[in-house]
C-alpha cells in the first residue's frame, strides 16, 4: 500500500470514526428515574437520540433585520426512528412497562405518540391499543401505526376525548398507558436538552417549542434543572412554548371544547400537563402564546424553501413564536442563542404539503426545448426574486 492509502486509513481509523451510539437510556440512563425507580433491564432502543443540532442561515437573516444579532439552532427530532420527538420517552415508558410485566400498552394520539407507541410496543413484543380521533390525523403517523400493527381505535371525537377514554380503559384493564401523563415518558423526553447542552457546550438563553399536551415542554425544563444541578450548565434558558391561536387554553386560561388548527399534532384543547408547562415557564422566566395559523404556514414554506427543512406544521409554531418575540421585541435582542425544536418531520403530514406548499409543478411533453424553456424562465424568476430581496434590504 502506499502512503497515500496509509493516510487514508488512519484518518478512518481516528478523526472519523465516529461514537457508537446505543439510544438515549444507554446513553443517559443514569439521569433517568421516577421516585427513585430506575429502568434496569436491557433497553427497548430503536437507536432514538442523538439528533442534530442545525444552525440557520436564512431565519438568522431575517431576524437580523428586525434587529436580532446570535445564534438560532434547530433541534431537529424529525430524525428520530419514528421521525418525532416521542421516541424519546417511548424507548424510557416501553421498557418500563417490559420492567414491570405489563400486558399490553395503550395510549390517545393525535398522531406521533400512536406511530412511536407501535414501533416501540412492536419492538418489545407486546400489543398496543392506540386511540386517535376519526378525523384529522396526519396520514404518515396512521401509515405507521398500521406498519407496526398497532389496534387502531378511531374515535367521533379529539384528543381530548379519546385521552379521557384511555385513562379509564388503562385504569380499568391495567394497560401500560404511554402518553405523556406517564412520568417515564417525561424522563425520556428530558434528554433532548442533555443533547443541546452537550452539543453547544453551554444552554442556550431561549428555548422555543410548539405545545399540546404540554408534557415537551416541561420534560425540557426537567432536563435543563437537572444538568444546572450536577454543574453541566451555569444557566438555564427561558421557555417560550406557543399554542394555536385555535387550540390555545394555556394562553386563553380555559379549556377549548372544538380546537382547530392545521397543525394536528397540537389540536388539543385541555392539556393533561398544563400546570406542569406553566410551572416551567414560571421557573425558567418564560412565556406562552399563541400564534395563527397564517403564521404557523409561512414558517412551514420557509423552513422548506429556505432552511432546506421539512418539518411537519406543530413545531413551525414554536418559529413563528421566535419570529413574533422578536418582532414585537419581546426578548432580549443582541448575542443571544435560541433553539427552537423542530417536534416532527414533515414527510408525516402529506396533505399539509400538498395544501399549503406552492407545487411548482409542470407537466410537459418530453421535448428538450419545453424543459429548456421552463428552465430558462425558472432561473430567471429566481434571479429576479433574489434582486428584489436584496433591495428590500440595502
Ligand atoms: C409534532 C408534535 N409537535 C408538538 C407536539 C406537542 O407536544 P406536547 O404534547 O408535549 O406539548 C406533539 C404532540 O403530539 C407533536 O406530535
Amino acid at each position: 500500500m502506499g502512503s497515500e492509502d496509509n493516510n487514508l486509513k488512519s484518518v478512518r481509523n481516528s478523526t472519523f470514526q465516529q461514537r457508537k451510539w446505543c439510544g438515549i437510556i444507554h446513553e443517559y440512563g443514569d439521569f433517568i428515574s421516577v421516585e427513585g425507580e430506575k429502568i434496569n433491564i436491557e433497553p427497548v432502543t430503536l437507536l432514538e437520540g442523538n439528533t442534530p443540532l442545525i444552525e440557520s442561515v436564512c431565519l438568522v437573516k431575517e431576524l437580523k433585520d428586525m434587529g436580532f444579532s446570535g445564534k438560532i439552532y434547530f433541534k431537529y427530532e424529525g430524525l428520530n426512528p419514528t421521525s418525532s420527538f416521542k421516541d424519546r420517552g417511548m424507548t424510557v415508558a416501553i421498557t418500563r412497562a417490559k420492567q414491570i410485566g405489563a400486558r399490553a400498552t395503550i395510549c390517545a394520539s393525535t398522531g406521533n405518540t400512536s406511530a412511536s407507541a407501535a414501533a416501540y410496543s412492536a419492538r418489545a413484543n407486546l400489543p398496543v391499543f392506540v386511540v386517535v380521533p376519526e378525523k384529522n390525523v396526519a396520514t404518515g403517523k396512521i401509515v405507521q401505526a398500521v406498519a407496526h400493527g398497532a389496534r387502531i381505535i378511531r374515535i367521533k371525537g379529539n384528543f381530548d376525548d379519546a385521552l379521557k377514554l384511555v385513562r379509564k380503559i388503562s385504569d380499568d384493564f391495567g394497560l401500560f398507558i404511554v402518553n405523556s401523563i406517564n412520568p417515564w415518558r417525561i424522563e425520556g423526553q428530558k434528554t433532548a436538552a442533555f443533547e443541546v447542552c452537550d452539543a453547544l457546550g453551554f444552554a442556550p438563553d431561549y428555548h422555543f417549542l410548539p405545545v399540546g399536551n404540554a408534557g415537551n415542554i416541561y420534560a425540557y425544563w426537567l432536563g435543563y434543572k437537572q444538568y444546572k444541578a450536577i454543574g453541566r450548565i451555569n444557566e438555564t434558558p427561558k421557555m417560550f412554548g406557543f399554542q394555536a391561536e385555535g387550540a390555545a387554553p394555556i394562553v386563553r386560561g380555559y379549556p377549548i371544547e372544538n380546537p382547530e388548527t392545521i397543525a394536528s399534532a397540537i389540536r388539543i384543547g385541555n392539556p393533561a400537563n398544563w400546570e406542569k408547562a406553566e410551572l416551567a415557564v414560571k421557573e425558567s422566566d418564560g412565556l406562552i402564546d399563541m400564534v395563527s395559523d397564517e403564521e404557523i404556514i409561512s414558517v412551514y414554506r420557509f423552513m422548506g424553501e429556505k432552511e432546506g427543512i421539512f418539518c411537519e406544521p406543530a413545531p413551525c409554531a414554536g418559529i413563528a413564536g421566535l419570529i413574533k418575540m422578536v418582532k414585537n421585541k419581546k426578548i432580549k435582542m443582541k448575542d443571544i442563542v435560541v433553539v427552537c425544536t423542530l417536534t416532527g418531520h414533515g414527510l408525516k403530514d402529506p396533505e399539509a404539503a400538498l395544501n399549503f406548499i406552492k407545487t411548482k409543478q409542470f407537466f410537459v411533453e418530453p421535448k428538450f426545448n419545453e424543459i429548456k424553456k421552463i428552465i430558462e424562465e425558472e432561473i430567471k424568476k429566481s434571479k429576479e426574486k433574489d434582486l428584489e430581496m436584496e433591495l428590500q434590504r440595502s
